[in-house]
C-alpha cells in the first residue's frame, strides 16, 4: 500500500465515525433514525453494519477534512467530493442514510448511500465513484461479515441489495453478500471460490429480480461452483419477505427452498408459455429438452425428463427420443 492509498483508508474510516455519530447522536440524524426504525434496523444492526447519516450540508465533511491539512489533491482523489463547474469541491453524500462497503479485510473503502424520502428525482442509491482503494468489480458487500458464515455452512448467498443482506443477517442467515448493482466478475468468483463452492442466488421475486436470476443461470458457468436459487415468494424482496413473514419462515426457505437451476430454469419457461395453447406447448417441450441435455447426470435427466413428460401429458419414452436426436444433432 502507497501512502495515499492509507492515507485514503484513514480518511473513509473517519468519515464512516463522523456519520455514525450524526445519525446517533445529534438532532440531525433523528430523521435518518426514524427512516431506520421504520425499517426495523435497530441500533444492533446499525451498530454490525456501522450505518451513518450524511446530513444535507455540503461543506461539512470538507470542513472536517480541511480542518485536518488533507492536500486538495488527496480530496479529489478520495472520491468522498464531487467538483462544480468552478472546480470546487463540494460533499457528495448529502441527506442520505449511509452504508459502509468494506474489502475482505474490513477496511472501509466506499460507502452507498440511500435516499430517505421517495424522491423520483434524484437516484435512489448513490455509490462511491472507483478510487485508488475501491474497484466496485472486486468488492462484495459484506463478505468480510460472512466470510467465516460462508465456510461454516458451505454456501454464499448472493442478494441484490444491500438491505436484503441487513435483513437476512438480522435474520440469522448470516452467509450473504451483494455486489455493487453488477453481475459477478471473474475476482468476485475467484475470491467465492475459496471459501466455498456453492453459491445460492437469493435475488427480488419480482419480475426484474427473476429475469436476472434467469440471466445470472446463463451467465455463472464456472465450474468451481453450483449454483442453487431461492426463489422469494409473491414477488418480494428478501427483506420485504422477511419483514412481513418473520424470520423463521425466511431461515426455512433458505434451508429447504433451495432449487437446482434446472428447476428454476423449467419453472420460469413454463412462466412464458400459455400451456393450454399447443404451439405454446411445444415451444415450452422444445426449450426444456434443450436445458435438459446439457445435464450431466443420468439420474437427474431421468428426474427432469419425468416431471415434463407429467405436465405435458407426453410419454417419457418419445421425450427420450428427442433428447437422442437433440444430443446426435449437437454432437
Ligand atoms: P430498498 O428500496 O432500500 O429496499 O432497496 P433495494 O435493495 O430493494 O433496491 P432495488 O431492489 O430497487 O435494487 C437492488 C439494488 O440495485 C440496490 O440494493 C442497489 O445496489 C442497486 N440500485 C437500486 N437503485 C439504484 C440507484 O438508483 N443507483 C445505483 N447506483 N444503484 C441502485
Ligand atoms: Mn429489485
Ligand atoms: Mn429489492
Ligand atoms: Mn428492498
Ligand atoms: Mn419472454
Amino acid at each position: 500500500q502507497n501512502s495515499d492509498s492509507r492515507t485514503l483508508l484513514k480518511m473513509y474510516e473517519e468519515t464512516a465515525k463522523l456519520y455514525s455519530h450524526i445519525l446517533l447522536k445529534t438532532e440531525n440524524g433523528s430523521k435518518a433514525l426514524k427512516y431506520l426504525n421504520n425499517r426495523d434496523i435497530d441500533k444492533n444492526l446499525i451498530e454490525t453494519f456501522n450505518l451513518g447519516y450524511a446530513p444535507n450540508n455540503s461543506d461539512l465533511l470538507l470542513q472536517f477534512f480541511r480542518d485536518r491539512d488533507i492536500s486538495e489533491d488527496i480530496l479529489k482523489k478520495s472520491g468522498l467530493f464531487a467538483e462544480n463547474q468552478q472546480g470546487q469541491l463540494f460533499d457528495r453524500f448529502r441527506d442520505r442514510m449511509m452504508v459502509p462497503i468494506t474489502d475482505e479485510a474490513g477496511n472501509i473503502v466506499a460507502f452507498s448511500g440511500r435516499i430517505l424520502d421517495k424522491d423520483a428525482s434524484t437516484a435512489k442509491y448513490l455509490n462511491s465513484p472507483e478510487t485508488e482503494i475501491f474497484s466496485k468489480s472486486k468488492v462484495l458487500f459484506n463478505l468480510s461479515n460472512a466470510k467465516k458464515s460462508i465456510r461454516d455452512n458451505q454456501n454464499v448467498i448472493l442478494f441484490e441489495g444491500f438491505m436484503d443482506v441487513l435483513s437476512a443477517y438480522k435474520s440469522g442467515v448470516t452467509n450473504g453478500v451483494a455486489s455493487m448493482g453488477t453481475s459477478l466478475t471473474d475476482q468476485q468468483l475467484y475470491t467465492l471460490s475459496r471459501l466455498t463452492n456453492q453459491i445460492n442466488i437469493c435475488y427480488d421475486g419480482d419480475d426484474p429480480g427473476v429475469e436476472a436470476t434467469y440471466r445470472a443461470l446463463t451467465q455463472l458457468n464456472d465450474d468451481r461452483f453450483t449454483y442453487g436459487v431461492i426463489s422469494v415468494p409473491d414477488k418480494k424482496d428478501p427483506d420485504e419477505y422477511i419483514r412481513s413473514e418473520g424470520s423463521e419462515k425466511f431461515r426455512n426457505l433458505v434451508k429447504n427452498g433451495v432449487q437446482t437451476p434446472i428447476s428454476f430454469i423449467l419453472n420460469y419457461f413454463r412462466r412464458h408459455y400459455n400451456l393450454n395453447n399447443e404451439h405454446d406447448q411445444l415451444e415450452f417441450l422444445n426449450q426444456s429438452l434443450q436445458e435438459i441435455v446439457k445435464l450431466d447426470s443420468p439420474v437427474e435427466v431421468d428426474m427432469y425428463v419425468g416431471r415434463v413428460a407429467d405436465e405435458m401429458n407426453v410419454s417419457k419414452e418419445s421425450i427420450n427420443k428427442e433428447l437422442d436426436a437433440l444430443r446426435r444433432s449437437n454432437a
